[in-house]
């Protein structure tokens, strides 16, 4: 009798971040949906935020052949895991996080036969070779950011980078990330090129997890080709194997929906926060396209000064406007300052963690003053939604260039926190080019939902990733 090929065994495991949790989980969720076996392998300390934070246990429960397992991230229970401290998070993740891992896929039976990997983990791919286990990448931010890194020893053996002096022209072209010539500048790079010696160790580590991608059986992004096709044709030229399932959100919405066994909620999983669901009743309240809605992700740290800018910005625009503003997020303060939340009843609402995806999703929204991270664009790319993007760190300086001068979904606020800045530029958004944003996104949005759907192309590249994982398994 024909032996029976083996079904896979699937082991997720994400970077200990939010979004990367996020995107990874929801990628996790389509596999279950899919009738694999996968191992959903989460940093103890988040597990047990998702847990009280989501439905995530009851949610994954109809899965049968699906688990989640926890390892130790090293770091203190205390530990902010805020963007600040990234390297704090690398550092011990490879220090104290590898030799458990390693421990665990030896353990593990039956036997992982394919490692989806955050690409952010260089260790992963060690561990995975040493074993001798395939190993997939899963990078959680943009193609065309992920191309920039790709693109740093080029940018510095052409004496790009680093930083010249300290009276650097940030304006200055970059020539040597291909696809990006004739409009990427120095201040458009990630934030991690920032730096007068290219020794720099951040710049090092995101240099070298980048180059791993290659040594890799395939890369999966979260994004799709008629988003990123001319940036996602040079990545192929050094990573041969790259599949395009975003937006994954609504992929998962698109398979759950066709998916009768499934009853999972729509609930967001998107939360390691207490979701403050207040504002979906204020948002109710308000005419339709009159709000912009404002929050800045799950890392980003904001100064006082900075928000009080932004808040003098916000009231003097006139405009209606849903702040998030995240606990801990205000350096120095943690949360925001009395005198913001007495000032801004008339017109603004301000919450500490929403259900972002359904308030995107809100007639009332009109417009999104974001950090530019990738799953909060790609979110509001979704929901036809422009933008006024203003980046903290990271890969969301190109994503922020890319969405005002590529994409012309909105403005670019970079490298300026001024109060006359965001009045001016949240009333070009959301009165003076409405019209013209509005029109880009609803296109945009249109193409999000196309290759998303069933027979899109994010639909088919993802069959087509399952289809590979069982051959990898045979
Ligand atoms: C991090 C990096 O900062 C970002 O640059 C990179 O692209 C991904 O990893 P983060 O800063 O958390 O991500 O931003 P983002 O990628 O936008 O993810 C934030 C997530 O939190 C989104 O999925 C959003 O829906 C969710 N969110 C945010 C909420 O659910 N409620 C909120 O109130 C705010």
């Amino acid at each position: 009798m024909e032996e029976k090929p083996k079904s896979p065994h699937i082991l997720i495991f994400p970077l200990p971040c939010q979004s990367h949790v996020n995107s990874m989980l929801k990628l996790a969720e389509i596999f279950g949906l899919a009738g694999l076996k996968v191992t959903f392998l989460n940093s103890k300390h988040n597990h047990e935020r998702l847990i009280r934070y989501t439905d995530i246990h009851d949610r994954f429960l109809q899965y049968s052949e699906f688990q989640f397992k926890t390892i130790s991230d090293g770091l203190p229970a205390d530990h902010p895991r805020a963007g600040d401290r990234l390297m704090e998070i690398f550092d011990s993740l490879s220090l104290n996080t590898r030799p458990l891992l390693k421990q665990m896929l030896i353990d593990t039976s039956p036997p992982v036969s394919c490692i989806i990997g955050d690409a952010c983990m260089e260790f992963v791919v060690d561990v995975a070779t040493e074993l001798e286990i395939p190993v997939i990448h899963f990078r959680a931010i943009s193609a065309c950011s992920f191309w920039a890194y790709f693109s740093i020893p080029e940018m510095i053996q052409a004496g790009e980078l680093p930083m010249k002096a300290y009276d650097e022209d940030m304006d200055r072209l970059i020539t040597k990330v291909p696809g990006m010539e004739t409009f990427l500048r120095f201040r458009d790079l990630p934030s991690f090129c920032r730096v007068s010696d290219v020794t720099d160790r951040d710049l090092q580590v995101l240099k070298n997890v980048t180059q791993q991608s290659p040594r890799t059986h395939a890369l999966i992004l979260n994004t799709f080709e008629d988003l990123e096709e001319p940036i996602l044709s040079h990545i192929r030229t050094k990573c041969p194997k790259v599949y395009t399932i975003g937006p994954l959100h609504l992929q998962l919405k698109t398979r759950l929906a066709s998916n009768v066994i499934s009853s999972s909620s729509q609930k967001s999983l998107n939360s390691l926060w207490e979701v403050d669901r207040s504002c979906i009743e204020w948002l109710g309240k308000q005419p339709v396209r009159s709000v912009l809605y404002v929050s800045f992700g799950s890392i980003t740290l904001l100064k006082r000064e900075q928000l009080i800018e932004f808040w003098h910005g916000l009231v003097d625009s006139k405009q209606r406007f849903l702040w998030v503003i995240r606990p801990d997020s205000v350096i120095g303060e943690g949360d925001a300052p009395a005198e913001l939340v007495e000032g801004t009843k008339e017109r603004g609402h301000l919450v500490s963690w929403v259900p972002q995806e359904e308030v995107l999703a809100h007639q009332a929204v009109a417009g999104f003053l974001t950090h530019s991270g990738w799953n909060s664009t790609l979110e509001s790319i979704v929901a036809g939604v422009p933008m006024i993007c203003w980046p903290y760190f990271a890969d969301q300086q190109i994503n922020s260039r890319f969405v005002s001068e590529v994409w012309n979904l909105g403005l670019d606020m970079k490298d300026v926190c001024d109060r006359n800045v965001v009045e001016k530029m949240v009333n070009d958004l959301m009165v003076e080019r409405k019209e013209e944003f509005m029109r880009a996104a609803d296109r945009m949005a249109t193409m999000a939902r196309t290759t998303a759907n069933e027979g899109g192309p994010s639909y088919c590249n993802l069959d087509r990733l399952i289809d590979d994982i069982k051959m990898m398994s045979s």
